[in-house]
């Protein structure tokens, strides 16, 4: 079952959820346990790491007993092309923080054997014990981090092809629409529903048709957000736009 929490602004809701991982990572730290968090890219996320980063520098929240798993990464793309996802986090969330580099992971989209690094994703992440919190956005045709419709509820860490849908969406930050990649590798359904918890962030009109389709279609891989039915802790956050359709 998802719950839904109506937000005045995104700036409210990434403060809400931004005090939700603070308090996680206290709680966790006090009795010496690292947190383990699943990130998510995009324009969505933006004011929530802006938050974690105001916590950091203005209340002293540390990061140095936080573990992150990225949610994907453009097939093709190396840490220090713009538009990969390696680089936006850094830019955007890493840098700004005290967490130490080897606490970080995302998807190597220059990995040579794809299916093997996916593999290999999938174990460090049971190896640190799965995701404690997992943040995601929705794109506008239902998909979860990269899972694409169709994605089964039981798709893995892999490499897929990108829809045409989301390559327009995200042809804005290339400029030339030519330059984005075909694919991309991504954490799959199953890997996203085992986190113990999933707060999900959609802002604004685009969003309002694919959130009421997650939250009211019948769970099925046409429309992968659906399958966020099953968890037993996730939470929808909107603004009254993304809201418009409930
Ligand atoms: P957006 O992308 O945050 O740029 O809207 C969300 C997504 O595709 O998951």
């Amino acid at each position: 079952m998802i719950h839904t929490r109506l937000h005045s602004n995104k700036q409210s809701a990434a403060q809400a959820v931004a005090r939700e991982i603070a308090d996680l990572i206290k709680i966790r730290s006090k009795s010496g346990k690292p947190t383990v968090l699943g990130l998510a890219t995009g324009s969505t996320p933006l004011p929530l790491y802006a938050e974690l980063i105001r916590l950091h520098r203005e209340e002293g929240l540390s990061f140095r007993s936080v573990l992150t798993f990225n949610l994907d990464e453009y097939e093709g793309l190396g840490a220090d092309h713009p538009q990969s996802y390696r680089f936006f986090m850094e830019a955007n969330l890493f840098r700004h923080l005290d967490i130490p580099a080897a606490n970080i992971r995302i998807p190597d989209g220059l990995a040579k054997d794809a299916a093997r690094h996916c593999a290999d994703y999938e174990a460090a992440l049971r190896d640190a014990g799965g995701l404690d919190l997992q943040i995601l956005g929705i794109g506008r045709n239902g998909h979860i981090g990269f899972n694409e419709p169709p994605s089964a509820i039981d798709s893995r860490t892999r490499r897929i092809t990108l829809d045409a849908l989301t390559r327009r969406d995200n042809a804005v930050f290339f400029g030339d629409s030519t330059q984005i990649p075909q694919g991309a590798l991504t954490m799959g359904v199953a890997t996203i529903l085992e986190a113990r918890r999933v707060e999900l962030l959609a802002f604004g009109e685009g969003k309002a048709e694919i959130v009421a389709r997650a939250l009211n279609e019948t769970p099925s891989a046409v429309c992968p957000a659906t399958w966020l039915q099953h968890h037993p802790a996730c939470t929808f956050h909107l603004d009254a736009a993304a809201a418009r359709d409930l």
